[in-house]
């Protein structure tokens, strides 16, 4: 008899020996319960079918050898057997591209149950809730309301007492800091602050494209900046009166559809940083869709609150 065979044996009987010292030799044995064992049996069939089926296929690798007729190309020697595909193979490819394409038109992805959709659902309908049991707080409440939403949405950016954490992000107790509207009005910026694409000129870019394209200075964009910066005051107003007014308005306070407030922080204009983000010169601040329209109306009360 092969050598495999006899190891064979002894390894079945070992699994066996230990199969037996583990259930029969502990306290309480099989109990008396037949599904412990028909478990017992199932195991000891498992080994002795186990062992076996490993045997017979390394037996086959020792004495088998290859049959079939070669396939012409060969690689340094190395060649192919001609086998047609194996015919429950081939079943099984084609059934996998029917499933797939069964699965992706009529199963799951697009018609059928989904987590995220219920979730989406769920929190629409509580949305809905919430905005209509909050719907008549104005005022203080209003601007309490937004102080909590700040506090667990926009903290972590802008800082405890917003004063966007040494230029991490902008301090929102002034409208704009000089730098940003410098920033703004070199580059242009398209944010939807008036809640919809407009932007605000590209000077450099406008510059580069027509050489007498000149609207304003250096110098005059240092002065006027400063002067927004301050709450449009000091010098620089005759610069925005000459470049600015015509769009945002002899006060800074915008002109509707044409140019935003930047006197000052209104709610919409925070409604419009919060649906749409904002990227300047500090960076970028993202999107806030998670909150709902209640939520973005009372924190736009309270930023708004915070510059008075
Ligand atoms: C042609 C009209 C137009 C003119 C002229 C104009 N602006 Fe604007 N400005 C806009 C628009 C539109 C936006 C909003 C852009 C956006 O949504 O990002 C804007 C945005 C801004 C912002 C960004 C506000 C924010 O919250 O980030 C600043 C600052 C600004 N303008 C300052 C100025 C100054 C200062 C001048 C004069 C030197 C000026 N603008 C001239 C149309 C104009
Ligand atoms: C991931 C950090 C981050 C979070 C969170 C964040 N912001 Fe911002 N926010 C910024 C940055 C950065 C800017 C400055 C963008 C720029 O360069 O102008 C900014 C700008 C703003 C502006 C515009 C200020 C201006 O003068 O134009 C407002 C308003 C604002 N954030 C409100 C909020 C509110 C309200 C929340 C909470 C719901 C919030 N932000 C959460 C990073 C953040």
């Amino acid at each position: 008899m092969n050598k495999i065979y006899l190891w064979g044996v002894v390894i079945v009987a070992a699994m066996l020996g230990f199969t037996y010292v583990s259930v029969l030799g502990s306290k309480g044995g099989l109990n008396g319960d037949i599904i412990n064992l028909l478990t017992v049996l199932a195991a000891a069939a498992l080994v002795v079918i186990t062992v076996f089926v490993v045997i017979k296929y390394v037996r086959q690798m020792q004495v088998d050898t290859a049959t079939g007729e070669l396939a012409d190309e060969n690689w340094d020697g190395i060649g192919e057997y001609n086998n047609n595909v194996p015919f429950g193979w081939a079943i099984l490819f084609l059934g996998t591209m029917v499933w797939g394409m069964w699965y992706f038109l009529v199963g799951y992805p697009l018609n059928a149950f989904s987590q995220i959709g219920q979730y989406n659902e769920e929190v629409a309908a509580h949305d809905k809730k919430f905005e209509k049991k909050y719907a008549s707080i104005t005022g203080d409440r209003l601007v309490e309301m937004g102080e909590s939403v700040y506090l667990a949405e926009c903290k972590v950016c802008h800082g405890l007492s917003a004063d966007g954490i040494d230029g991490k992000a902008a301090n929102l107790n002034e409208r704009l800091a000089a730098k940003s509207v410098k920033d703004v009005i070199e580059h242009g910026s398209n944010n939807h602050l008036l809640g919809f694409e407009n932007p605000m000129p590209d000077r450099n870019g406008l510059m580069n494209a027509n050489k007498d394209y000149a609207p304003i200075t250096d110098a005059e964009i240092d002065t006027v900046a400063a002067y927004v910066a301050n709450g449009m005051s000091g010098a620089g107003g005759d610069v925005f009166a000459g470049v600015c007014s015509s769009c945002h308005g002899a006060d800074g306070k915008g002109i509707d559809g044409v140019a935003p407030d930047i006197a000052a922080f209104t709610p919409k204009l925070v409604v419009d940083v919060l649906k749409h983000g904002k990227k300047g010169a500090i960076g970028a601040m993202p999107a806030f869709d998670r909150l709902n329209e209640k939520q973005k109306e009372a924190v736009g009360a309270y930023v708004t609150s915070l510059s008075k």
